[in-house]
């Protein structure tokens, strides 16, 4: 059986560490899209990770670890990620598994990512620049380069029949801040480098797995609301990142699938451009930034912040399936005077509980429910019953709002600061 754990607001909600915390309870965790965009930091014994491509469960000696068929690699960075964690997990070689179709990302995606952003000027999308779209873009024109290929005895020509291409493009957008040599050594390098590691036909591990009564773990990356399908088009990211997803990149049937945990954090944050109804840009949103470390985990950029949106955590919550909620980072909202939480858009002074299909172009004006703040200390060790109550009605309200369970909620990074509210 698979179960799906993935984001459901814009990213960063907190999956790696709950990816890590569920973890011990399966056999295997695998990436199903998205590639070094993503960075999901993980918080254990006083030590501190993020990773971009290895899925969460490379640090428990049991687990073992897919980077699926629909992940995009750029074996520079993977390269890099290994090199941070090779201490910690001297034995990962045998427990990370790559599958022969994930696409690559060449040094010139990333030079067209950069070139392409550059020409949208204003309406850049924020992109992470690290060569995702690209990669993707000629994974659906039918032009990449897969992982399997760097075995092949045709690869060097098919990289530099892609590469004059791409070449080509970045001429045509007259950019010319690159310097493709030094990165192509970095390239060929990262590349033998990969050689040494288990590349397979990840399908039928995956299959084996499942025929087998493992449990298998899909780890999502980004959030829903940057689906390329249902995300806030065009301020997404290029791969599908609903619960949809898993079945096309790891290869597997739909019904396979087992529960779909959502994860969402109890404000809301959004980094690179698009819209964002319940934005605070004012002192509130600086102090949620700041508490909550809200900086890019991959680029270190500011996330900009704002109240809970429970207009587009239903919407999300109706495209995945959600069995159980996870609520995230609750802790950050503590000592405020008062919580504010959106329940409807007004859209030309209509009130609406539905996500527009225009987000990018319609005037959303959040409607909000307040509540009052709580004190300081959850003091959570004890249950959730004798929490807070006005945390436990803010709780309530979001469960009620969204017909959905929130079954763990986490009141800090460690592996301990987790209740299970049951
Ligand atoms: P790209 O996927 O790097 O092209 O970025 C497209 C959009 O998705 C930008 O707004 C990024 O900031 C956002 N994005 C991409 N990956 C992540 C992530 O892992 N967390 C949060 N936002 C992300
Ligand atoms: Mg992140």
């Amino acid at each position: 059986m698979v179960d799906i754990i993935l984001g459901l607001q814009w990213g960063d909600e907190g999956k790696g560490k709950i990816a890590d915390y569920l973890t011990p309870k399966y056999n295997v965790v695998a990436r199903f899209q998205g590639g070094p965009n993503a960075g999901h930091s993980l918080d254990f014994e006083g030590k501190k990770f993020v990773l971009n491509t290895i899925p969460s469960g490379i640090f428990h000696k049991t687990t073992l670890n897919l980077i699926g068929n629909g992940v995009v690699i750029d074996p520079v960075r993977l390269r890099e990620e290994i090199q941070r964690i090779v201490s910690e997990c001297p034995d990962y070689k045998d427990r990370l598994l790559i599958s022969q179709k994930a696409h690559l990302i060449l040094p010139t995606h990333r030079i067209l990512d950069a070139a392409s952003e550059a020409a949208k000027g204003e309406g850049k999308i924020g992109s992470t620049l690290r060569g995702i779209g690209p990669t993707y873009k000629d994974k659906i024109g039918r032009s990449g380069i897969r992982v399997g290929d760097i075995l092949g005895p045709d690869f060097l020509e098919k990289y530099r029949n892609a590469v004059n291409d791409h070449l080509g493009i970045i001429d045509f957008y007259g950019f010319t801040d690159f310097d493709l040599s030094k990165d192509e050594l970095l390239f060929f390098d990262a590349l033998e480098f990969l050689k040494t590691h288990q590349i397979i036909n990840s399908e039928y591990f995956i299959h084996d797995c499942i025929s087998q009564g493992k449990k298998i773990l899909a780890e999502g990356a980004q959030g829903s609301m940057l689906d390329i399908e249902f995300g806030t088009y065009p301020y997404v990211t290029s791969s599908n990142t609903l619960a949809g997803g898993v079945c096309t990149g790891l290869g597997i049937a739909p019904k396979h699938v087992g529960k779909v945990f959502g994860i969402f954090k109890a404000y809301c944050t959004r980094v690179g451009s698009g819209p964002f109804p319940t934005e605070l840009d004012n002192e509130t949103g600086e102090y949620l930034r700041v508490k909550g470390h809200e900086y890019g985990a991959t680029t270190g950029r500011k996330r900009r912040t704002g109240w809970i949106d429970l207009v587009a955590l239903k919407y999300t919550c109706m495209l995945n399936g959600i069995d159980e909620l996870i609520m995230m980072k609750s802790d950050i909202l503590n000592g405020m005077e008062k919580i504010a939480a959106a329940i409807a858009y007004k859209i030309n002074g209509v009130l609406s509980d539905q996500v527009p299909s225009n987000m990018c172009s319609a005037e959303i004006e959040p409607e909000l429910v307040w509540f009052p703040g709580w004190g300081e200390d959850l003091n959570h060790t004890q249950g959730f019953e004798v929490m807070d109550e006005r945390f436990r009605n803010y709780v309530l309200f979001i469960e009620n709002y969204l017909g959905t369970k929130i079954r763990v909620i986490s009141l800090g990074p460690e592996r301990e600061s987790t209740l299970v509210k049951g």
